[in-house]
């Protein structure tokens, strides 16, 4: 069930703007990310899902050369002729994920869209909270797009033309993730992507579980230079193990954990560290879908606290508002597993649950989080949904 109410802001925001209806309304989720932390870019493994929050893109033909944006939620508007898009380096740098988007949806090329458009989008996606606002509005933006100028792509291209304006338009170098996970979300499922072959599964997650996020005060920011030194430090590792070992590696999908273990020695230390972060995520989806399979939630949980170790101790991308929570999940049973999701370095931690205890759950943990930190994360069920669509 999508959000009435949103809906009806962003409609109403139309027309109060723009006047009438607007001639097509998307809407895209967000994401959670459960097992496999950074290993898309190392062309890996990854548990996600699409949630219930996401966020709506109203849009028409402008009729003139012009794109006019509002943001209602940030109550801010944007606007530049279609043949000046580049990207927004001061002031409304949200307006980058959809002119980026439509930039790439015309393979950079945008004298072919013959004219503007006129947009408004707001949803109810937390901001820096590690669920992915920016890629649930590149998706809405290309669904809406495509209808708009009468595009067909599939969606795994529409993906990485939101993957291409987070490269270009809003400078962070983000793998594929966020933008699959919304675009191939499904109900009551995880998605399980292999960002090798794009192969996208859905896994149907059953009752007796559900995710609770919770967001931590921290900041979360990924443009400004730690994610891209991780994925560098992925990339150079790669190299170094192209080298020595006797098979085609291109990503550190190709390298083993038994390999690292042998051949880390010619690494230095801090990109050592970095490279065994993906190479165990990767073996740890493998598990995961093993025990999912089985029923067996809490052989899933441990590995989620696993992953969230190997960030801490290996990767370098937690924090410590992000331990402090998965420490004080750990000392409730009614709890299987947490680790950090997304990027890192801030944002929000996904815990499995037994869904009958999620109140006290949320309880327990805000009471320790109060305790180490003087405020209070917000801690919210998240229920796996529907990916990106035409409304
Ligand atoms: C961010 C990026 C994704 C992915 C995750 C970490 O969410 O946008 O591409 O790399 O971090 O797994």
């Amino acid at each position: 069930m999508l959000n009435q109410e949103i809906y009806d802001r962003v409609t109403a925001g139309f027309a109060a703007k723009f006047g009438g209806k607007p001639a097509f309304v998307a809407y895209a989720p967000g994401r959670i990310e459960v097992l496999g932390n950074h290993t898309d870019y190392n062309e890996g493994y990854v548990f996600s899902a699409a949630i219930d929050k996401g966020t709506f893109f109203a849009a028409s033909p402008s009729g003139d050369g012009k794109i006019s944006l509002v943001s209602a939620d940030l109550g801010e508007t944007y606007e530049c002729d279609v043949a000046s898009v580049a990207p927004v380096k001061e002031g409304a740098t949200w307006a980058n994920y959809v002119i980026g988007t439509f930039n790439w949806l015309f393979g950079g090329d945008v004298s072919a869209a013959g004219g503007g458009f006129k947009a408004v989008f707001g949803g109810n996606i937390p901001l820096g909270a590690g669920l992915s606002s920016s890629a649930a509005l590149e998706m809405a933006t290309a669904l809406a797009l495509c209808a708009v100028y009468g595009i067909e792509k599939d969606r795994t291209t529409l993906a990485k033309i939101g993957q291409k304006a987070e490269h270009t338009f809003a400078g962070c170098p983000c793998g594929l993730l966020d933008q699959a996970s919304s675009m191939y979300g499904a109900e009551g499922a995880l998605v399980k992507s292999d960002f090798r072959t794009n192969e996208f599964e859905t896994v149907a997650m059953g009752d007796s579980a559900a995710f609770m996020m919770v967001k931590s005060n921290a900041k979360h920011a990924l443009v400004d230079g730690a994610y891209a030194s991780r994925r560098k430090a992925c990339e150079d590792a790669a190299k170094y193990f192209a080298g020595v070992l006797r098979k085609p590696v291109t990503h550190l999908r190709d390298v083993t954990m038994a390999e690292w273990v042998l051949y880390r020695g010619g690494l230095d230390e801090t990109t050592a560290k970095r490279a065994v972060h993906p190479i165990g995520e990767d073996e740890r989806v493998l598990q995961g879908a093993a025990l999912l399979a089985k029923g067996d939630l809490r052989g899933f949980g441990a590995l989620m606290y696993d992953s969230h170790e190997s960030s801490r101790r290996w990767f370098e991308n937690s924090c410590e508002e992000l331990d402090a929570i998965v420490d004080a999940a750990k000392k409730i049973p009614a709890v299987y597993g947490a680790r950090l999701s997304g990027g890192g370095f801030g944002g929000s931690c996904c815990l499995l649950v037994e869904p009958a205890a999620a109140g006290e759950i949320a309880e327990k943990i805000t009471a320790e989080y109060r305790a180490a930190f003087g405020d209070e994360p917000v801690c919210q069920l998240i229920r796996p949904s529907g990916g990106a669509r035409l409304v």
